[in-house]
């Protein structure tokens, strides 16, 4: 079925959206670009406090959406929070999930407790969230699920064991989910980020150097072919492409948004000017 959007409209007009992880970072960023194209946002976070300033910014900009505080990697609080989701919307066209937590560990120095806090959060959420989420999406004739992983999806630095495996496996939910639930116009996809200027992002910054964060960020910022981290808003409008119907033939998707970090070699090749010099060289030789 081919989809109209028109010029000018709002893309998210008319639906229902929810964000998991939206009291902080790239999920605050998704919630309020979401509400912005006229979505009817709900959002959830574990901490009382980003919930509380996700929705300060929604009202800044003249926008509303209503908050929640709800750990998405436990089964019982999910189950209870689309309950008390169902009696205010018979509906679900979007649910992005931006929960994540980051801890650091080899194989040996990554306790159990540690790896399972990961995995709980980093991926059971995302099962949780988009179990209950299904349901609601078949009632409205289809939806749409982003997932947001991460660039060590497909490349790990060293010390992030536990995180790589989470991202890792939510790539592989996300092609699970989406052949599922094809069929029934419901689509799935992954969003790979790379280095993205969050709370997250500051926290493993001053972890190495708690003087200076800001010169951290702005190496790995070099590290990107593109010369710089991203921005939460960066993602967000990935995550509105994903979840409007501008994707409507989109589904099982990694889309990286890595300023180019995944299609380059950290290794030195010769550049364009000394590969002209040398064959001028070998010309002036002959
Ligand atoms: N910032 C980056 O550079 C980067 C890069 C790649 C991937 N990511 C991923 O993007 C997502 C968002 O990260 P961010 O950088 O915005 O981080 P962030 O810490 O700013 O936001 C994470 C959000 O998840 C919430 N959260 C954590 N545990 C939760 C739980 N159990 N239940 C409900 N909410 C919970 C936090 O409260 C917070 O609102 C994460 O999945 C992260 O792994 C981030």
């Amino acid at each position: 079925m081919a989809v109209e959007v028109g010029t000018g409209s709002k893309l998210l007009a008319g639906r229902t959206a929810l964000v998991a992880g939206g009291g902080s970072g790239i999920g605050r960023a998704v919630v309020e670009r979401f509400a912005r194209e006229g979505a009817a946002v709900e959002f959830l976070s574990v901490d009382a406090a980003g919930v509380r300033a996700t929705g300060e910014a929604l009202a800044a900009q003249g926008c509303s959406g209503r908050g929640e505080v709800v750990d998405a990697s436990d089964a019982g609080s999910v189950e209870r929070y689309y309950a008390g989701l169902r009696t205010r919307h018979d509906r679900l066209d979007a649910l992005v999930n931006c929960v994540g937590i980051q801890r650091y560990g080899t194989v040996e120095t990554t306790s159990v407790e540690t790896w399972d806090e990961v995995l709980a959060v980093n991926l059971r959420s995302m099962f949780l969230m988009a179990k209950h989420a299904v349901p609601l999406m078949r009632v409205a004739g289809g939806g749409a699920i982003v997932h947001v992983s991460s660039c060590q999806a497909l490349a790990s630095q060293a010390n992030v064991v536990a995180y790589t495996a989470s991202k890792g496996a939510v790539v592989a939910l996300t092609r699970a989910m989406a052949v599922d639930h094809a069929a029934e116009q419901i689509r799935v996809n992954v969003v790979l980020p790379g280095s993205i200027d969050t709370p997250m992002l500051r926290a493993s910054a001053r972890e190495i150097d708690a003087e200076d964060p800001g010169a951290v960020v702005a190496t790995w910022g070099r590290g990107h072919p593109i010369g710089r981290v991203g921005t939460p808003e960066e993602v967000a409008a990935t995550c509105l492409f994903l979840a409007s119907p501008l994707s409507s033939f989109v589904t099982g998707a990694e889309l990286r948004v890595d300023g180019g970090l995944l299609a380059s070699v950290a290794l030195a090749a010769p550049r364009e000017g000394r590969v002209a010099a040398e064959a001028a060289s070998r010309e002036r030789e002959v």
